[in-house]
């Protein structure tokens, strides 16, 4: 039998105790274990970055040298010295001339933790879910490096496959991750695509 929802799970208690801001801090720091996305440095763009969980583990890798860039519709109090965040609708028309301007330099990963507001009708949540992963695909594309590493969440689905095989084409090596702090009803994974290419057609 499943275990009853607990929203004050393990990881949010555990989250609570370690001062962080987001249970979901634990998912990027699991796929940040395997894949080593970012390094002390580096500038990393994180989409959908409210309350703030993924830029304090990007912040304390990255460390006074680098940079987090945070965008989310929804303001982030500050975190630190090495973190910006604007408050932006990521289907706003961003140029890249914008987007570099925030770091000053192209980026060295992009991690996207957008979720849409879900409504329980799987297939309209699944569309919005994609919809913003590609977005997120497309912002990747103008304003990181070849050689840049992404990991975007997605909601399962039958598009996952195209998805997938999208990523595939940009970047060379891809791999998909279903995090342990997920929680065990939600159908979400993390496409991360390692190496982006030179001239990604993403
Ligand atoms: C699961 S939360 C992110 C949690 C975050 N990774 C953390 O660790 O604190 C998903 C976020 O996606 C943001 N989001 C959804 N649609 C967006 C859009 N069009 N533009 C920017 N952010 C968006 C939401 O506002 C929400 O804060």
């Amino acid at each position: 039998m499943s275990k009853p929802y607990d929203p004050r799970d393990r990881f949010f208690r555990k989250a609570k105790a370690e001062g962080l801001r987001a249970r979901s801090a634990y998912k990027l720091d699991e796929i940040q274990k395997r894949y080593r996305l970012f390094k002390s440095g580096d500038a990393v763009l994180d989409l959908g970055a409210a309350p703030g969980g993924f830029l304090q583990i990007i912040a304390r890798i990255v460390g006074p040298s680098g940079l987090a860039i945070g965008i989310d519709l929804e303001p982030i109090p500050a975190i630190a010295p090495n973190v910006r965040t604007i408050a932006l609708d990521i289907y706003a028309d961003v140029s890249r001339a914008r987007l570099l301007e925030l770091a000053g330099r192209p980026f060295d990963a992009v991690t996207s933790d957008m979720a849409p507001k879900t409504t329980g009708i799987r297939a309209t949540d699944e569309a919005r879910s994609l919809a913003l992963a590609q977005r997120a695909l497309e912002l990747t594309r103008l304003c990181a490096r070849p050689g840049a590493h992404f990991a975007c969440k997605l909601f399962m689905g039958g598009e996952t496959k195209n998805y997938e095989r999208v990523v595939r084409e940009g970047f060379e090596e891809v791999r998909i991750v279903r995090p342990e702090a997920t929680r065990q009803r939600s159908f979400e994974i993390y496409v991360v695509g390692l190496r982006m290419r030179s001239r990604a057609k993403v």
